[in-house]
């Protein structure tokens, strides 16, 4: 198996470093644009690896695509992360041109890779890169709610006191603070509702606390995440080579799954080696409906901007 992680930043090198660690392929290639990063990040991380125990052999290059010919995944991190007070989608105008030269450079090399996008504004990179390379859906992966997910199962364990391990939950919608929908009437401790257990007030504060997880790490830190952010595309990487089939939220193209077509947005997934292989409906109630179709209205706006581009 050959990975490659486009973009040598904090969420990419993370996300190199816990593909190498799980030994999810034999080689992993990091790429970026910015002389030595990619080269210095790969060297540092293959000097770890007789400390840590891995075998897997990671390379580093400069916007060489040839060296990552043969790619089984690819995972695209690249483009410039949020300040404080910024919104994913204000990164569009520089984003956009990056996703799509990494995209079809890529595509020369490895013609039939699967690709997991993390860039952002992440809804409107995926609908890029899936019109950019014109390959077949299944293999265009974009990873947000499967980060949305980890947040909201993370500040639910803060309220019940348990384990995040124990429970189960899902945010579907866009990767936008505004946009995105964490089913909290889905959400279960160890099958059982956690409604069961949260006033509606908490429940509330749960659900907004995860809409802006993201935002509240940038302010905190001066910059966008990538400790979680990095090991949700290892999650779907190793999902992908192991064929695990696991469920994951995916931002992928729907048609007319959840009511939407021309669009991709997260929705829960079953996630192995042909990419996403299937779409798995919630049925959601009127009120979830709502949220998806006004998530999808803002999305869509945010799709129509690569037209003035
Ligand atoms: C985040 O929410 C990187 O979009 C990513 O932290």
């Amino acid at each position: 198996m050959k990975v490659t992680v486009v973009g040598a930043g904090a969420v990419g090198a993370t996300c190199a470093d816990n593909i190498a660690r799980k030994e999810l392929c034999e080689e992993l290639v990091l790429l970026d644009i910015k002389e030595g990063l990619a080269e210095g990040k790969a060297q540092d991380m293959m000097q770890s690896a007789t400390l840590l125990g891995f075998d897997t052999r990671i390379t580093g290059s400069t916007n060489d695509y040839s060296k990552t010919a043969g790619s089984d995944v690819v995972v695209v991190t690249s483009g410039i992360p949020r300040k404080p007070g910024m919104t994913r989608e204000e990164l569009i105008g520089t984003n956009a041109g990056i996703v799509k030269n990494v995209c079809e450079n890529i595509l020369k090399y490895s013609p039939n890779a699967i690709f997991i996008i993390i860039s952002n504004p992440m809804d409107t990179m995926t609908y890029l890169a899936l019109s950019a390379t014109g390959i077949p859906k299944n293999r265009i992966i974009g990873m947000g709610g499967t980060l949305d997910s980890a947040r909201f199962k993370y500040q639910l364990s803060q309220r019940l006191g348990c384990s995040p391990a124990d429970l189960n939950a899902v945010v579907v919608g866009g990767h936008g603070d505004t946009t995105m929908i964490p089913l909290i009437r889905y959400a279960t401790w160890n099958s059982v509702p956690v409604t069961n257990f949260l006033d509606e007030a908490t429940q509330q504060q749960v659900v907004a606390d995860t809409m802006v997880g993201g935002a509240t790490l940038t302010k905190l830190i001066g910059t966008s995440a990538w400790y979680a952010p990095g090991a949700a595309g290892a999650a779907l990487v190793e999902s992908i080579v192991r064929d695990e089939k696991k469920l994951f939220t995916c931002c992928v193209q729907l048609n007319g799954e959840y009511g939407q077509s021309d669009i991709c947005m997260g929705v829960p997934v079953v996630i192995g080696r042909n990419g996403w292989e299937k779409i798995v409906e919630f049925g959601l109630n009127d009120s979830e409906q709502a949220m998806f179709n006004k998530s999808a209205e803002a999305v869509r706006t945010m799709n129509d901007v690569l037209k003035t581009l």
